[in-house]
């Protein structure tokens, strides 16, 4: 798959962890900025991620900032995107399973790497189950529409 990521400045070094991961597992990175640990504003990255999942460049997307807050909103205000803030395990999982989450979202001053690194590599390997989910996944596209 493809992978876009983003963080702002407060985001940017779990950034290189999730980087990392996403590697590993074979995947390719879309990396969107920022490019240092510099104040920057979230929304500048975070929508810039969100869209090139939207418009198809990217399969899937990460965000990442100090809460995880600033750029799962911001992620979600592009049409198509279902953004999932996490920081455990089973939501990571869950999200995939019932919601077909394609953007994820995570606060660095909110969980440390390594748990951060399970999180994506749970979040990028688990499929979405359809069957009711979907039903209750295209009301949301509904009324998005
Ligand atoms: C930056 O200080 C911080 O506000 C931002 O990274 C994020 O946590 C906002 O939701």
């Amino acid at each position: 798959m493809k992978i876009a990521i983003g963080s702002d400045h407060a985001g940017y070094a779990l950034k290189g962890e999730i980087v990392k991961v996403i590697e590993e597992l074979g995947h390719e990175v879309k990396d969107v900025g920022c490019d240092c640990a510099d104040s920057v504003d979230y929304a500048d990255y975070g929508i810039p991620a969100a869209e090139m999942v939207a418009n198809g460049e990217a399969d899937r997307g990460i965000v990442i900032c100090g809460t995880g807050i600033g750029m799962s909103i911001s992620a979600n205000k592009v049409k198509g995107i279902r953004c999932a803030l996490v920081h455990d395990l089973f939501t990571a999982k869950a999200t995939r399973e019932h919601n077909d989450s394609n953007v994820l979202a995570m606060g660095e001053r909110i969980i440390g790497p390594g748990i951060a690194q399970e999180i994506a590599k749970v979040w990028l390997t688990t499929e979405f189950e359809g069957g009711r989910h979907a039903r209750r996944i295209e009301k949301i596209s509904d009324y998005e529409a």
